[in-house]
């Protein structure tokens, strides 16, 4: 989603936010642009290009203050007159990432008062906003204070004046955004990446937070406009976890990352005996008991996660699990229950409708909240009581991989605990999954060593228009996610089916041009799923088996067969993920898409 960058400093602020853009490139945006102040004039540079585009452009831009953007549109197609910065009569320079609800009313009313608008954004009423109270003799804290207080919405905000060379304001509701302090020289950014060449220094803005920057000082201000003190932190971030390394696409080098991912998230069972509540936090022992069902809130490919774990919390827990897409969940008339356990799964801890979800469920009495997620200092994280981090590392690739694989790890640890906690699992059961998660990565290693197979037999779906995916029990939701990561980066219409429904729809569109993928584990509904296979070949549908060893699905004329390991049991959802993943890369590849960045897509959805 869009991405935000400001400096202030004794030297050219230009590569430094350029840097930072790049950076942030890999949220997805559609158009990028900074605007820096140079001898009291605005000196602005736009690109509906990559950030390499922006960056000729402004080879010839130079300043010591300066704000830059990546745009994922919303209001207003994607074009130069629409990228950010949007300036105001020459003189008021603002970013925005969020939506101004109420931006049609204010621009009827800006437009009275005779400002010209250029783009089709709700930006730019910000930006004649500011300047309307600017131009009244306020300072640009007060001018900005006064707008903020109009403005119906989300944003995190980034303001400069012509006539101010080393000052800038910030501002952040319902959008992240972060203060990056360093040497005489200060910084904003919506995410901590962005600044790690310049800083390690800093301080999470909160909700309705308005921050004066200066060269070496800064001043925040709370919602209510008192002057507050925030913690400054000193961010863990590595530097190499974001740069691609040997590999062509951070797709890829998250899909090699798993094995070290799912360790570094299971650690805290790796060298323990059994398994505590206090893994999800110190309270977890106490809301535990008091709890008798769990919602799971989620959006995407995280809230596959949280369809894996209904099966697991169901059959080994025996605890009643709904699994709901957070953007319905949010808007829904639903009956709550102040005994459940609210479990949100997120990436990115900052997915506007996973985190509306989570409040709405707060709201109506359910307080016993627990985040599963990859950011530590998200806005999810902070707003629940229980927490569990997966360690999968910064995921810089739009199309979630490793993310998936480590919270179906923490869920399963979640299954894990509230089955010991109700009598559902004795000594030696604990032990038995405790060494299976132990042997977790390497199991997952010798699945990637298919890769070179999957390579070869992603050819043959180059030229699809429509794919069908197919699984049952637990390894529905996989089929869901196999589909899902093949539409959004190979642009291939892919869905997914639990097998035995083929013959009440979905069986109507096979053919021999329609490819199906089987994930079939060598589980209990093994035969059912064979003849449901057996429903496609009849109809000349082309089969592509993702099959556990000893399952005796055997390659014949129309059906190709991808030999997996012997069946991991309740963990094979996760080993299973692994060849859906490599297949969906390897089509995009060979599709020539844009992998880490599919178009109309964004990283972290921070808008509704
Ligand atoms: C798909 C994908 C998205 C995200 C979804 C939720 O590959 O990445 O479907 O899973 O936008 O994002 P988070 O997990 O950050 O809340």
């Amino acid at each position: 989603m869009c991405g935000i960058v400001g400096a202030v400093a004794k030297r050219n602020v230009v590569p430094i936010l350029l840097q930072g853009l790049q950076r942030l490139e890999y949220r997805g945006y559609d158009s990028a642009g900074l605007v820096v102040v140079n001898e009291g004039k605005l000196q602005r540079a736009r690109s509906t290009g990559r950030v390499s585009e922006l960056t000729q452009k402004s080879s010839t831009t130079l300043g010591e203050l300066g704000i830059a953007h990546t745009r994922w549109a919303t209001h207003g197609v994607p074009s130069e007159r629409n990228a950010h910065p949007h300036l105001s009569s020459e003189q008021i320079a603002v970013v925005h990432n969020g939506i101004i609800e109420n931006y049609e009313e204010l621009k009827q009313k800006l437009s009275g008062q005779g400002y010209a608008f250029t783009s089709d954004t709700d930006t730019e009423v910000i930006a004649h906003l500011i300047h309307s109270h600017y131009k009244q003799g306020k300072s640009l804290l007060e001018a900005t204070q006064a707008a903020l207080a109009e403005l119906v919405g989300a944003y995190a905000i980034g303001v400069i004046a012509a006539d101010n060379a080393h000052q800038f304001i910030a501002a952040r509701k319902g959008s992240p955004l972060l203060l990056g302090v360093g040497d005489k020289e200060n910084f904003v950014a919506s995410d901590m990446s962005a600044l790690l060449a310049v800083t390690r220094n800093v301080v999470y803005l909160e909700e309705g937070d308005v921050v004066e920057i200066n060269l070496d000082s800064y001043r925040i201000f709370d919602a209510k406009g008192n002057l507050v003190n925030r913690p400054l932190m000193v961010s863990e971030l590595s530097n190499d976890s974001v740069e691609l390394g040997a590999y062509r696409h951070y797709m890829l080098k998250e899909i090699y990352e798993q094995p070290q991912a799912l360790a570094n998230t299971l650690e805290a069972v790796c060298n323990s005996k059994s398994l505590v509540p206090g893994l999800f936090g110190a309270e977890a022992n106490e809301a535990f008991q008091l709890i008798d069902r769990v919602l799971i809130l989620a959006c995407g490919t995280s809230h596959n996660a949280g369809m894996v774990a209904r099966y697991w919390l169901e059959e080994i827990a025996g605890i009643p699990c709904i699994v709901e897409i957070a953007s319905e969940y949010r808007y829904r008339t639903s009956v709550a229950d102040p005994k459940t356990l609210v479990v949100t799964i997120s990436q990115s801890g900052e997915t506007a409708d996973t985190l509306a979800a989570l409040n709405h469920a707060k709201s109506l009495g359910q307080q016993h909240t627990l985040a599963i997620c990859n950011v530590p200092e998200s806005a999810i994280i902070r707003q629940s009581k229980l927490r569990f981090l997966t360690r999968a590392g910064p995921e810089i690739g739009v199309a979630s991989t490793k993310a998936f694989t480590t919270q179906l790890a923490g869920l399963f640890l979640l299954t894990l605990v509230l089955a010991k906690m109700r009598g559902r699992l004795n000594g030696e059961q604990e032990q038995k999954f405790l060494h299976e998660l132990r042997h977790l990565p390497s199991a997952l290693q010798a699945v990637l060593n298919l890769a070179p197979d999957i390579e070869k037999l992603a050819e043959q779906f180059v030229n699809k228009h429509h794919a069908l995916f197919l699984g049952r029990g637990l390894h529905y939701p996989i089929a869901q996610e196999g589909a899902l990561k093949l539409k959004e980066i190979s642009y291939i219409h892919a869905e997914a089916y639990p097998a035995g429904e083929l013959k009440h729809g979905p069986l109507a569109l096979v053919d021999k041009e329609m490819p199906v993928i089987a994930v079939a584990p060598n589980d209990t509904l093994l035969e059912k799923l064979k003849s449901n296979l057996q429903e496609v070949r009849a109809r000349g549908g082309e089969l592509y088996v993702f099959a556990d060893a000893n399952t005796k699905i055997a390659s014949s004329e129309g059906v190709h067969v991808m030999q997996m390991p012997e069946h991991a049991g309740f963990l094979s959802p996760i080993l299973h993920t692994i060849p859906l993943q490599l297949l969906a890369y390897y089509v995009a590849l060979q599709k020539g898409t844009d992998v880490d960045k599919p178009r109309n897509l964004a990283k972290s959805v921070t808008v509704e």
